[in-house]
């Protein structure tokens, strides 16, 4: 079974269902997931949407919070007082290691745009989940990166959208939705957002 210390996943599967769902329907199809924790959101991507045996889920995860720490060391709720990212790393590959062996995870513990690098463009993903550091620039980046490997009409989920429209528990150079702002602008007329739940937003590549 499964081990988890945290549960950042369920709140989130009625909106995934909501907008991913119809992936679950496809014969094939290809996710990725920047930040993957201890595993358990790409353990549900696994068997609701990529199920079919030819589906895949790219994890990238450096498991190295040096750079969102180093922005939120001034506030009460960092994360460092909540895990220890070796042992969060641990538990993902003794969640994953099955699936890693027959090749339904692929996992890159590398920064995103090396990870992507290695992947070399034989990747075309149904849908990436941006959930890696929250700083503003670094999910600008991870989005900017993913945009290429990305399928027309494939879809970004950004978790953690509504800091700073609901609630700021961060400074604002750590707010998402800066980075979505500002994707939204650069691509306009090649995205559209398709939907926002409480705290993630999903956003569209057109072309
Ligand atoms: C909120 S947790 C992910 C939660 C996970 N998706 C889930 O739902 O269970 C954030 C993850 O981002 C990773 N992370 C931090 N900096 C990163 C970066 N620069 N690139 C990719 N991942 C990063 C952390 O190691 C951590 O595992």
């Amino acid at each position: 079974m499964p081990e988890f210390t945290v549960n950042w996943t369920d709140r989130h599967v009625a909106g995934w269902e909501k907008h991913l769902g119809f992936i679950g329907r496809r014969q094939e199809a290809h996710g990725l997931e920047i930040g993957c924790l201890e595993g358990r959101s790409s353990l549900w991507f696994c068997e609701h949407l990529l199920h079919q045996p030819k589906s895949t889920l790219t994890c990238i995860d450096p498991y190295d919070y040096s750079s969102e720490l180093t922005i939120a060391q001034n506030t009460p709720r960092t994360m460092k007082v909540e895990f220890d990212v070796q042992e969060a790393c641990q538990r993902f590959h003794s969640n994953t290691g099955n699936l890693q062996e027959s090749g339904k995870i692929k996992f890159f513990q590398r920064e995103v745009p090396d990870a992507l690098r290695q992947i070399l463009w034989k990747e075309q993903f149904d849908f990436a989940y941006v959930d890696g550091c929250h700083l503003a620039s670094a999910v600008l980046s991870d989005a900017i990166h993913v945009w290429p490997y990305l399928q027309p009409h494939g879809i970004i989920i950004f978790d953690d959208a509504c800091w700073g429209v609901q609630k700021a528990p961060f400074p604002r150079e750590v707010w998402p939705s800066v980075a979505i702002e500002a994707l939204k602008t650069c691509f306009v007329g090649r995205c559209r957002e398709l939907g926002r739940t409480g705290m993630q937003v999903f956003v569209e590549k057109l072309v």
